[in-house]
């Protein structure tokens, strides 16, 4: 069959210029939409982990839709890392720097027991700065980290290496 590499080049589409003059986007949007494109970024995702984790992570907001499939297809449950103000108990938060500002994601500090194996997924590794934060949310609640996987990782913005020390998947790497 279609390898993934070319399944994600045929679906996808490249937008000109967003979301700044220069920049070519890749927009996964017309692969989720796609019944063969979704199944297939799901399940080469969880491929490499299987039998590994515990619990699928999903990265607010575009992360969300991988892990809720993912977790659902190997039988888990998904833990959500939300974006400041967003999750209504208590919660550990980890600030992160952007290319311009800072952001800020939360998990609920009771939501997983310690030891418990967190696949964390997300559509694109850039900086790194979301995925590493994730990391660090996840660590503080005593769980650990087995696994990252992403659809897009961005070459020359080292995202990987804020990740060291993980194992990070990715479907394809597009220059960025
Ligand atoms: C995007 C993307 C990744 C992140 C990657 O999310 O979905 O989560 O940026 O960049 P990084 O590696 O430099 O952190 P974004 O916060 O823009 O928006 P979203 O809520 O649509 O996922
Ligand atoms: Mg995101």
């Amino acid at each position: 069959s279609e390898n993934i590499s070319d399944l994600l080049d045929r679906l996808s589409k490249i937008v000109p210029d967003y979301p700044q003059p220069g920049i070519s986007f890749k927009d996964l949007t017309p692969v989720f939409a796609d019944p063969v494109g979704l199944r297939r970024m799901v399940d080469e995702l969880i491929a490499p982990f299987e039998g590994q984790f515990d619990i699928v992570a999903g990265l607010e907001a575009r992360g969300f839709v991988l892990a809720a499939a993912a977790a659902y297809a190997s039988g888990k449950g998904m833990l959500t890392i939300r974006k400041a103000g967003k999750l209504p108990r208590e919660v550990y938060r980890d600030e992160y720097t952007l290319e311009y500002g800072t952001s800020c994601l939360e998990v609920h500090k009771d939501e997983i027991a310690p030891g418990t194996r967190v696949l964390i997924l997300d559509d694109v590794l850039a900086t790194g700065g979301t995925v590493g934060s994730s990391v660090r949310l996840i660590e503080k609640t005593g769980a650990t980290v087995a696994g990252i996987g992403v659809v897009l990782e961005l070459d020359g913005l080292d995202g990987r290496g804020k990740l060291e020390g993980h194992r990070v998947h990715s479907l394809q790497v597009v220059h960025s």
